[in-house]
C-alpha cells in the first residue's frame, strides 16, 4: 500500500463518504471505484472513458514513449541509436527477448528466421483465390490467421519453447505473405525466399525479382526499408497492439491474434494513414494547393494524413529519422516529385496555430508514403510494410500480456443509454411500414465527422 501522501482522498459529494484511493506509478485502480456506493444495492462507480484517452490498460517494459518530449525507446535504447546502429531483427530480437542479442544469439536468431520465410505450399492457394485487385492487407489479415490451422501446436501457448517457434515463424513468414500478395496482385509468379539475403534484401527479392536468377538489392534501399522497419517495431499500447492484446487474453494460438492486429492496422487512422498520406498528396499535387487544402482541413472537411498523434505532443520522433531516410533513398532513386508538395505542408501547418494549438506535428507516417513510392512499392502496400515491422512488437507485446499475472480476459462495461424494459409486441400491434426504419434511423443519425 502507498503512504498516505500517494493517494487521493475522494469525497462522494452523494453520501457524504470519503474513501482514499492509493496512487501506483502514476494512475489509481478504476477497480477502486468500485467501492464507491450510494447503498449496498449499488454496483459502484465505474471509469467511463471513450478511446482509452486516460487509461492504462497493462503494464510494459518493452517500449517507452514519453509524448511532451517526443522520446521513443525500445526496452529502454532510444529509437535514434538504434535506427543508427542496429537491424530490423536485432530490434525484433530486443523487443521479444528483452535484451540485444550477443554476436552468437543474433548469429542463431537469423539462422531460425531464415528457417521458417518458406509458407505452406496451400498458402499459395489460398492467395490465389483472391480477387486481381484484393487489397494486400485483406489477403495479409486473411493469410496470417490461416496460418493457424498449419500450425496446431501454436494452442500450447503456456509453453515457452512453442511460443517461441511461433513468433519466429510469424517474425519470418510476414515478409513472404506480404511478397505473395503483391505478386498475386500483379498477376506476377510468386518468388521463394532467397536465404543468401538478409531479412529485408530477401523480402525485396521476393516483392521485385524478375526473370534474373538472383535479384541483388540496392544496398542503400536495403539499409533504408530495414531502418523503416525498425522504426515501426513497437510503439506501446497503439490501437493494434491493444488488439493483439484484447484478442490474446482469450488464450488463442498468436496467429488468430496477429491477424486481429493486422485488421487494426489497417484502419486510415492507425497504419492506413501512409497510404492515406500519399492519396492527400497526389490530390494536394502541387505547392502552391498547399494552402487551399489547410483550409479546408481547418473547416473539419478534411484531416492532414500524417500529422497528429495520441501521444506525441510534439515531433514525433521516427518522423525525423524517416526525412533522413528518405534523402538517403531519394539520392538512389531521385527525388519523389511529392516531396516538394509534403514540405510545403509541412512548412504552413507547422506555422498555423490551429494544428500548433491541437499539437499537431508530422508523424511517423508522413514521410513513409513518399520513401516507398520512390522505392516502388505501390500506395496499397504501405500498411502492409507497416505491419512487418510491427510483427515483432505485437508478439512481444502479447507474450507480455500472457505472462502478466494481473491481466486475465478483457471484458470492458458500458454506460447503459438503451431503453428500459419493454414487451414483446405481436406484429398486428406495430407502427405502420414507412420505410425501411434502419434507413431512416441512418437518416436522422448526425453526419460522421472525417477521421473520427
Ligand atoms: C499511427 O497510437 C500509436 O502509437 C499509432 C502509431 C503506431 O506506431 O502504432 O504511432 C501509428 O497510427 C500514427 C497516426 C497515423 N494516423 C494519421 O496520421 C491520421 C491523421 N491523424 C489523426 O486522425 C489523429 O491525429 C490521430 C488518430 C492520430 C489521433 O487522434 P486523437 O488523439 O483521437 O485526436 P482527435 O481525433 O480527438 O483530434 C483532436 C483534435 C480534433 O479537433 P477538435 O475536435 O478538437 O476541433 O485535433 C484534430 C481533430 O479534428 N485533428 C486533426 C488531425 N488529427 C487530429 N485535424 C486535422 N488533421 C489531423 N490529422
Amino acid at each position: 500500500m502507498a503512504d498516505a501522501s500517494e493517494s487521493l482522498t475522494v469525497t462522494d459529494n452523494r453520501t457524504g463518504q470519503t474513501y482514499e484511493l492509493p496512487i501506483e506509478e502514476g494512475a489509481i485502480r478504476a477497480s477502486a471505484l468500485r467501492l464507491i456506493k450510494l447503498n449496498d444495492e449499488d454496483p459502484g462507480l465505474l471509469s467511463y472513458d471513450p478511446g482509452y484517452i486516460a487509461t492504462a490498460s497493462c503494464r510494459s517494459a518493452i517500449t517507452f514513449i514519453d509524448g511532451e518530449r517526443g522520446i521513443l525507446r525500445y526496452r529502454g535504447y532510444p529509437i535514434e541509436e538504434l535506427a543508427e546502429h542496429s537491424s530490423f531483427l536485432e530490434v525484433a530480437y530486443l523487443l521479444v527477448s528483452g535484451e540485444l542479442p550477443n554476436d552468437q544469439e543474433l548469429a542463431l536468431w537469423v539462422d531460425e528466421i531464415k528457417h521458417h520465410t518458406l509458407v505452406h505450399e496451400n498458402i499459395r492457394k489460398f492467395v490465389d483465390g483472391f480477387h486481381h485487385d484484393a487489397h494486400p492487407m485483406g489477403i495479409l489479415i486473411s493469410t496470417v490467421a490461416a496460418l493457424s490451422t498449419f500450425y496446431p501446436d501454436a494452442k500450447d501457448i503456456d509453453d515457452a519453447a512453442k511460443r517461441r517457434l511461433q513468433i519466429v515463424r510469424m517474425t519470418a513468414k510476414s515478409a513472404t505473405l506480404a511478397a505473395f500478395a503483391f505478386r498475386h496482385a500483379m498477376g506476377f509468379p510468386y518468388v521463394y525466399p532467397d536465404n543468401d539475403l538478409s531479412y529485408t534484401g530477401n523480402f525485396l527479392s521476393m516483392m521485385f525479382k524478375m526473370a534474373e536468377l538472383k535479384l541483388k538489392p540496392e544496398p542503400a534501399l536495403e539499409r533504408a526499408l530495414d531502418v523503416l522497419f525498425m522504426l515501426h517495431a513497437d510503439h506501446e499500447q497503439n490501437c493494434s497492439t491493444s488488439a493483439m492484446r484484447q484478442v490474446g487474453s482469450s488464450r488463442p494460438d498468436p496467429y488468430s491474434a496477429a491477424a486481429a492486429a493486422v485488421a487494426a492496422l489497417y484502419g486510415p487512422l492507425h497504419g492506413g494513414a501512409n497510404e492515406q498520406v500519399l492519396r492527400m498528396l497526389t490530390e494536394i499535387a502541387r505547392p502552391e494547393n498547399v494552402a487551399g487544402y489547410v483550409a479546408r482541413a481547418k473547416e473539419g472537411k478534411r484531416r492532414l494524413m500524417g500529422f497528429g498523434h495520441r501521444v506525441y505532443r510534439s515531433y514525433d520522433p521516427r518522423g525525423r529519422v524517416a526525412r533522413q531516410v528518405a534523402d538517403d533513398v531519394f539520392k538512389v532513386t531521385g527525388i519523389n516529385p511529392l516531396l516538394e508538395t509534403a514540405l510545403e505542408l509541412e512548412r504552413v501547418a507547422l506555422s498555423d496555430d490551429y494544428f500548433l494549438s491541437r499539437q499537431l506535428y508530422p508523424n511517423v507516417d508522413f514521410y513513409t508514403g513518399m520513401i516507398y513510392q520512390a522505392m516502388g512499392f505501390p500506395v496499397d502496400m504501405f500498411p502492409v510494410l507497416f505491419a512487418i515491422g510491427r510483427m515483432p512488437g505485437w508478439l512481444a507485446q502479447w507474450e507480455e500480456n500472457l505472462l502478466d499475472e494481473e491481466q486475465k480476459i478483457n471484458r470492458p462495461r458500458q454506460l447503459w443509454v438503451g431503453h428500459g424494459i419493454r414487451h414483446y409486441v405481436p406484429m398486428g400491434h406495430r407502427a405502420p411500414y414507412a420505410g425501411t426504419r434502419l434507413a431512416l434511423q441512418a437518416a436522422s443519425a448526425a453526419p460522421p465527422r472525417p477521421g473520427r
